[in-house]
């Protein structure tokens, strides 16, 4: 039968027994373990208390006083434990030995990719000629696509085959060309802007990708002409690849220019001749030229649209593939490349 002064000696033995437990204790968890197992719900102290009902009621405050003291008591310990690892752990914190004078290590450097370095790069170069920089949606409507420039309802490019239709009057573009729209409706000539940017078309293999980029130019002023327009993409061509290749128009019929041409330009793997010191050039298969993009006199009927006086002003117009810009130059033979984030190919330039 338990007395007061035997539950109170059990108390202060489980007091002793706490502190010789928790006394090697280094972490946290463990030392809230051992709390739990003294003070908690079915702890060891609990346990003991249960006693306390059957105790004469006079005995029971000396009891109860005692239990708080050895639950403060264990409690206290417990704090000071805690603390006590702060500190230590600050403590170590603070001595160990920082050398500020080690060279640091090199992190590798990032760099933009291939073909954010040739669209800046091709900005550029027509900034040199006077062109801004304009942009439009890449959700555009049908008409800024293609009715404002003049593509018929019958043009294979309007066909769900070949684009990315949204809702019946809104495409993903499928060419930078809108922004010509755009650009007109925004400003009065004269008129000088490259429009680089995504675009999409349903098409996919190794030349073609479903997003690629473009970078399209509008020059709109009086008294324009066709040399002008050759003379502002030889002079890119020349930049851009850094030698004296020549360029070349090809007629060629696109609905929103009129006379319209094809660009090449001479192969820049081959220099023009068709043939490498290791065999027949592939690149250009064999022609010494490679076609790089569209071009033309802007329509009379594109004009109209967008309420410039045909009159009074003409205007070229071009659109280009930058990737295969980026090709031509670092001979990159898949379109996938640019996409897939593979670090062996974006670490090549
Ligand atoms: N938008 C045409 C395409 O994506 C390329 C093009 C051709 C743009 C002739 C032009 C141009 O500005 O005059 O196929």
């Amino acid at each position: 039968m338990s007395t007061a002064a035997s539950i109170i000696a059990e108390l202060e033995r489980l007091s002793g027994e706490f502190a010789a437990l928790i006394a090697p204790l280094a972490d946290e968890q463990a030392i809230r373990a051992a709390q739990a197992q003294f003070l908690g719900k079915k702890g060891q102290v609990s346990t003991v208390m249960k006693e306390l009902g059957r105790l004469p009621p006079a005995e029971r405050p000396v009891v109860g006083e005692a239990v708080n003291r050895i639950k403060g008591a264990i409690e206290h310990t417990v704090a000071a434990k805690l603390a006590d690892l702060v500190a230590r752990a600050r403590a170590a914190d603070l001595a160990r030995v920082v050398d500020v004078t080690l060279p640091g290590r090199p992190h590798g450097g990032g760099h933009l990719h291939l073909l954010t370095q040739v669209r800046l790069e091709a900005i550029d170069i027509f900034a040199e000629l006077g062109f801004a920089v304009a942009e439009g949606p890449q959700v555009e409507t049908d008409w800024h696509t293609f009715e404002a420039l003049a593509i018929p309802k019958d043009h294979p490019a309007r066909d769900m085959q070949d684009t990315f239709y949204v809702t019946d009057d809104v495409v993903l573009r499928t060419h930078t060309s809108p922004v010509q729209i755009r650009t007109m409706q925004a400003q009065r000539p004269p008129i000088r802007i490259v429009a680089p940017g995504v675009v999409y078309r349903r098409d996919d293999d190794p030349t073609h990708s479903p997003m690629f980029t473009q970078i399209e130019g509008l020059a709109v002023d009086v008294d324009l002409k066709f040399s002008d327009l050759k003379g502002v993409l030889l002079h890119f061509v020349r930049r851009f690849f850094r030698r004296d290749l020549d360029v070349r128009f090809r007629p060629s019929y696109f609905p929103f220019v009129e006379p319209g041409a094809e660009v090449d330009m001479q192969c820049s793997f081959c220099g023009g001749s068709g043939a490498l010191p290791t065999g027949p050039c592939r690149v250009c298969k064999t022609t010494g030229w490679v076609e790089i993009g569209g071009s033309g006199m802007v329509d009379p009927d594109v004009f109209a649209h967008v309420g410039v006086d045909s009159e009074r002003y003409t205007g070229f117009a071009f659109g280009m593939g930058l990737e295969r810009m980026a090709m031509l130059r670092h001979g990159v033979n898949d379109i996938k490349f640019y996409y897939e984030g593979d670090l062996r190919f974006l670490q090549m330039f």
